[in-house]
């Protein structure tokens, strides 16, 4: 079974495919880590996170295993992981690796942007994940200020909007809703409340 979740940034995508995952007992790939650690990546060789030779070649020698979560989690990693992900080459880099993950035996949960309309568009089960934007920044701005980061809620709000834009009107493969995807909005949800509902399309759309 390949459960596909896409959504924007704090819609509530990765926290409902890790609790898909265990529910079912698969393996989980948080397909977003993959684009902010090449972001890392790109920053620590020194170069430009537009600079599509550097980008490419960044994303082609990522090591999974290697994956610095701190260094990934913070609000820069992600204004440049959306920059790096607009580069058709660091997609295509990209795109073997996830379809691996998601044909293991047993099925796989991918969550990111493009999962249900390009990595897996044969999932049987696809989820969009939204919630109201001033909802997402602010969840976000709490979990960094819980980490200790500091970014004023104005400009988490601010770079929520940038990255929605990028991720949406970038050519190859913009973030969207696969024309089969069930939408789900968290905006007034708790997180058990959206795990459930989550739950509940999958048991509607699983393979019998
Ligand atoms: O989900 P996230 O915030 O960790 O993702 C970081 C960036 O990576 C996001 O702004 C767009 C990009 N991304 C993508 O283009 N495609 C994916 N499948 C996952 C993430």
């Amino acid at each position: 079974m390949i459960i596909a979740v896409d959504g924007p940034l704090a819609s509530g995508k990765g926290t409902i495919a890790k609790a898909l995952a265990q529910h079912y007992g698969i393996a989980h790939l948080d397909t977003g880590s993959l684009y902010r650690a090449t972001g890392v990546a790109v920053m620590d060789a020194g170069a430009d996170p537009l600079d599509e030779d550097a980008a490419e070649a960044a994303a082609r020698s990522l090591d999974l295993d290697a994956i610095d979560e701190t260094r990934i989690r913070t609000a820069e990693a992600g204004l440049i992981a959306s920059k790096v992900a607009a580069q058709p080459r660091v997609r295509q880099a990209l795109l073997e690796l996830q379809r691996a993950f998601a044909s293991r035996p047993g099925g796989a949960v991918l969550d990111g942007r493009d999962i249900g309309t390009v990595i897996c568009p044969d999932a049987p089960v696809k989820i969009y994940v939204t919630a109201d934007a001033e909802i997402r920044a602010r969840r976000r701005w709490k979990e960094l200020e819980a980490k200790g980061q500091t970014i004023s809620f104005e400009d988490m709000l601010a770079q929520t909007l940038e990255r929605d834009a990028r991720d949406t009107q970038r050519a190859d493969s913009p973030m969207r809703p696969a024309d089969d995807a069930v939408l789900l909005d968290t905006s007034s949800l708790s997180i058990d409340a959206a795990v459930a509902a989550a739950i509940e399309i999958v048991e509607n759309r699983r393979p019998a």
